[in-house]
């Protein structure tokens, strides 16, 4: 029994299969890694049964990333640091979650800009959700010195320096010009910018010159906001990295096998995306 599948509420868009499953073929693993709906309501039943399911584990994405937190047996300090898991895996019959998303971030960081120094840089993170608070985590592993947030929601800015404490900094409505100056790293986590969504019109012209600018967004591939950054000499990070690389922890998890980002990966999911935006 080696199947996978990853659960969400629509599942229908997500690459996930494509990255396992690339992974299986090259790794000789047989089973497969599928899509598999979950309502809301039926997260709890789903979890509780997985241990006795044709599933080794499971991917979870929208809307249970907070919610299956409380539906599994135990979770690693990741997870309880985040609130919200993506990957479930099974020990001696038990359920347990970890988020993969803090280390699927900085890995792609660190693959797109190798020479890129985390220790005493200060960070501003646009968007104060779920994914802010994962990379919240990873950037303080990684010893930034301060991570300032600008979120449309003041209120949720200040709830992040209450769960992570005082190197997180909201950032007034007015002084996100000032603070752009001192920015080492600019990362979007809102939607804005995704097919689909308004733009992300931020006006980044105060921007330290030696700033680097991510998007956690990868559809499109390369966001305006990216763009924009790109055109002002910025060294930029798209977002479909941290899609292939929070995938890895848990095939590892999973397969006892650590899969490499490679390429020719990158170019099918690529390729993917690229076909289905345009249709
Ligand atoms: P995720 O898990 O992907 O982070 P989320 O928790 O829903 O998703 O967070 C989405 C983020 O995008 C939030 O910071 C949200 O701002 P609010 O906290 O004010 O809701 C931000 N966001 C979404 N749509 C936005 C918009 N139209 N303008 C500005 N910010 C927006």
């Amino acid at each position: 029994m080696t199947d996978t599948c990853v659960i969400g509420w629509p599942i229908s868009h997500s690459r996930s299969p494509l990255i396992h499953n690339y992974w299986r073929t090259y790794h000789d693993i047989p089973g497969t890694y599928e899509k598999y709906p979950v309502e809301p309501e039926a997260l709890a039943d789903f979890i509780k049964a997985l241990p006795t399911s044709k599933y080794i584990g499971c991917n979870v994405t929208i809307p249970h990333k907070e919610t299956v937190v409380r539906s599994v047996d135990s979770l690693d300090q990741i997870a309880i640091n985040i609130g919200a898991a993506n990957t479930v895996f099974i020990r001696q019959g038990k359920t347990h979650a970890t988020s993969t998303d803090a280390i699927g971030f900085i890995e792609n960081l660190k693959q797109n800009v190798p020479n890129f120094r985390f220790i005493g840089k200060t960070v501003t993170i646009l968007g104060a959700g779920g994914s802010a608070k994962s990379l919240i985590a990873g950037l303080l592993a990684e010893n930034v010195s301060t991570i300032k947030i600008y979120n449309r929601t003041a209120e949720k800015s200040a709830a992040l320096t209450a769960q992570f404490g005082p190197k997180i900094q909201p950032i007034l409505p007015g002084n996100i010009t000032t603070e752009l100056n001192h920015c080492d790293l600019l990362i979007n986590t809102t939607s804005l910018g995704m097919v689909g969504q308004p733009p992300l019109t931020i006006d980044i012209d105060s921007l330290k010159s030696t700033a680097v600018v991510a998007d956690i967004v990868y559809a499109p591939l390369v966001t305006d906001f990216l763009r924009r950054a790109e055109r002002r000499g910025h060294t930029i990070v798209p977002g479909l990295g941290m899609l292939l690389h929070q995938a890895v922890g848990g095939f590892e998890l999973w397969h006892g096998v650590k899969p490499k980002v490679t390429s020719a990966l990158f170019a099918l999911v690529e390729a993917d995306l690229q076909n289905k935006t345009l249709k």
